[in-house]
C-alpha cells in the first residue's frame, strides 16, 4: 500500500475540523417541552448540574435534572416567551450572583439583580460567586467563641447564640418571628456603629422567601428608618416570583454573605422562611417529575437545607477568623414541631428559639418559650458577666411555671411558695420587650441581676417595665462609671462590679419606691 503524506494530513485535518464542529454542536439544544416554569431540553449532552442555560428573549434557566436523553431546567423568567423548538445555549457557568460591598444597602432578587429601583448593580465577572458553594471543612473551622448579641434579653441571657452558629427560629404564623429578626439586625449597630467599612461591624443579610411584597417593603422601611440598611442587604424572592427563584434565594444570600466571611468579616444571615423554600422546591421538583416522598417532598429535601446551613461557620485563624451566623426560620402549623420539615431543620441546627402563639396572645412578647428553646453551642461564647448573672434565671423561671400551674388550684400557699411566685411574675415581666428596642449586653446583665437577686420584689408587677427603663437611664446618666468599670474588668462579674451594681440599684430603688 502506498501512502501519500499529504493525503494523511488532509484526512487528519478534516477529522479534526469535523470534531470541533461536533463539540460546538453539543453546547446547543432545543426545547422539547415547556410550561409551568420548567422546560425539557434535548441535545445538551455536556450540561452540568446547576448550569445556567440561555433561552431566547433573555430568559435564563437552571439545569436541575440531567437525564439520559434530555435536561430538565427551571426557568428564571417569563416562561410564556419560550416555545417548543427554541434554541437553548449552555453557558458553561454555574449560576452565580454579584457579591461585595456594592450589595450592602440594596434589595436584590435571587439572581443578585437590584429590585429597589436605585439603579442596576454593575459589577465585573470577577465579583460574581456561584450560589452553591462548598461548606468549610473541619480543619478550616474553629469552635464558636464570640457572642452574637440579639439585643433581646430572653435570648441573650438564656439561649445565647455564638458567631458561626446556626440557630433556628420556629413558631406558628404571626408569633413575632420577623420581629425577632428585625430587632437582631437593629442591635448589630452596636458592633461597629453602623459603618460597613468598620471591620467590627457585623454585616446582615435578610433573605425573604415567598413573602408578600408589602411585607418585604415594610422590613426595608423599618431598617432604613433605624439606619440599619447601611450594613444590610435584602435578598427578596416574594410570593409573586417563580418557584425557582424562591428555591434559590437562600443560596444566593449565602453566597453574598460568604464573600464577607472569607474576607474575615462577621456576617449574620436570616432565611425567612425555609418552609416556604421547601414548598417552592417541591413544586419545581414535582414539575420536573422527580419522585415524591414523604409529604410529597422530593427525597433530597434534607440535603436542600443541610447543604445551605452547613455553610454557616466560624473560620479558623488561618482562614481569617471570619464568621457566618445563620438564623433560619421555620413556620409551623399548630405548633407541630414533629412535622417533616421542622424536624429536619431542628436536627441540622445548633438549637432553636421556639415562639408560642399562647404566650404571644397572653402578651408575653417576644413569645419565646424558654422551657423548650435551647442553644447548644452559644453558652461558650456568652460574655462572662451575663453567664454569671443569668445562671439561675432559667431554673427560676422553670420553677415559677411549675408552681404557677400548681397554685391555680390551691388557696393556702406558704410564704416560700408565694415569694417564688412573686419573683417569677417579675422575671417574666422583665423579659418582655417591645419591638425595635434591643438592649446592650451590659444593660441586660444589670437588670437581670436586679431581678434574680430580689431587688424587684417590692416593685409592683405592672411597674417592672417602667422600672427597667428608668433604672437604665439612671445608671447611664448618674453612674456611667459602673459600665466603664464592667468594661475595664473584661466584662467579668467581679466582687467590685457586683457591689457597684447593687449600690446603683439600691439608690435607684430608694427613689423609685418612695
Ligand atoms: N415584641 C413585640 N412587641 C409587640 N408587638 C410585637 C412584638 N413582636 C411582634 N409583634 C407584632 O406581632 C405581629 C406579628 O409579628 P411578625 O410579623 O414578626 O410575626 P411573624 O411570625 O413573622 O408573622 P408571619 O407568620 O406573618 O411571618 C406584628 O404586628 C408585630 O408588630
Ligand atoms: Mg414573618
Amino acid at each position: 500500500m502506498d501512502l501519500k503524506p499529504s493525503e494523511v494530513t488532509a484526512i487528519l485535518r478534516k477529522e479534526i475540523e469535523g470534531f470541533e464542529a461536533e463539540a460546538e454542536q453539543a453546547k446547543i439544544g432545543t426545547v422539547l417541552q415547556v410550561g409551568d416554569g420548567v422546560a425539557r431540553v434535548f441535545g445538551l449532552s455536556d450540561c452540568m448540574m446547576s448550569e445556567l442555560l440561555e433561552f431566547p428573549h433573555g430568559v435564563y434557566g437552571v439545569a436541575l435534572n440531567l437525564e439520559e436523553d434530555n435536561v430538565g431546567a427551571v426557568l428564571l423568567g417569563d416562561d410564556t416567551k419560550v416555545k417548543e423548538g427554541d434554541v437553548v445555549k449552555s453557558t458553561g457557568r454555574i449560576i452565580s450572583v454579584p457579591t461585595g460591598k456594592a450589595m450592602i444597602g440594596r434589595v436584590v432578587n435571587a439572581l443578585g439583580q437590584a429590585v429597589d429601583g436605585r439603579g442596576a448593580i454593575d459589577l465585573p465577572e470577577s465579583e460574581y460567586r456561584p450560589i452553591e458553594g462548598k461548606a468549610p471543612s473541619v480543619t478550616e473551622r474553629q469552635p464558636v467563641c464570640e457572642p452574637m448579641q440579639t439585643g433581646i434579653i430572653a435570648i441573650d441571657s438564656m439561649i445565647p447564640v455564638g458567631r458561626g452558629q446556626r440557630e433556628l427560629i420556629i413558631g406558628d404564623r404571626q408569633t413575632g418571628k420577623t420581629a425577632l429578626i428585625l430587632d437582631t439586625i437593629l442591635n448589630q449597630k452596636e458592633t461597629g456603629g453602623g459603618d460597613p467599612e468598620n471591620p467590627e461591624q457585623v454585616i446582615c443579610i435578610y433573605v425573604a422567601i415567598g413573602q408578600k411584597q408589602s411585607t418585604v417593603k415594610a422590613v426595608e422601611k423599618v431598617l432604613t428608618e433605624h439606619g440599619a440598611m447601611a450594613y444590610t442587604c435584602i435578598v427578596s424572592a416574594p410570593a409573586s416570583d417563580p418557584a425557582s427563584m424562591q428555591y434559590m434565594a437562600p443560596y444566593a444570600g449565602c453566597a453574598i454573605g460568604e464573600r464577607f466571611r472569607d474576607e474575615g468579616r462577621h456576617v449574620v444571615i436570616f432565611y425567612d422562611d425555609l418552609y416556604k423554600q421547601a414548598v417552592a422546591y417541591r413544586q419545581v421538583m414535582l414539575l420536573l417529575r422527580r419522585p415524591p416522598g414523604r409529604e410529597a417532598f422530593p427525597g433530597d429535601v434534607f440535603n436542600l437545607h443541610s447543604r445551605l446551613l452547613e455553610r454557616a461557620a466560624k473560620l479558623s485563624d488561618q482562614k481569617g477568623a471570619g464568621s457566618l451566623t445563620a438564623f433560619p426560620v421555620i413556620e409551623t402549623q399548630e405548633s407541630d414541631v414533629s412535622a417533616y420539615i421542622p424536624t429536619n431543620v431542628i436536627s441540622i441546627t445548633d438549637g432553636q428559639i421556639f415562639l408560642e402563639p399562647g404566650l404571644f396572645n397572653a402578651g408575653v412578647r417576644p413569645a419565646v418559650n424558654v422551657g423548650i428553646s435551647v442553644s447548644r453551642v452559644g453558652g461558650a461564647a456568652q460574655i462572662p458577666i451575663m453567664k454569671k448573672v443569668s445562671g439561675s434565671l432559667r431554673l427560676d423561671l422553670a420553677q415559677y411555671r411549675e408552681l404557677a400551674a400548681f397554685a391555680q388550684f390551691g388557696s393556702d400557699l406558704d410564704k416560700a411558695t408565694l415569694d417564688q411566685l412573686n419573683r417569677g411574675e417579675r422575671l417574666v415581666e422583665l423579659l418582655k420587650q417591645g419591638q425595635y428596642t434591643p438592649f446592650p449586653a451590659i444593660s441586660q446583665a444589670m437588670v437581670i441581676y436586679a431581678g434574680t437577686s430580689g431587688f424587684l420584689d417590692q416593685v409592683p408587677v405592672t411597674e417592672v417595665q417602667r422600672w427597667r427603663k428608668e433604672f437604665l437611664e439612671f445608671m447611664a446618666d448618674e453612674h456611667p462609671e459602673v459600665e466603664t468599670l464592667i468594661r475595664e474588668s473584661g466584662l467579668k462579674f467581679t466582687d467590685e462590679v457586683k457591689e457597684k451594681i447593687e449600690e446603683g440599684i439600691k439608690a435607684f430603688n430608694d427613689r423609685f419606691l418612695a
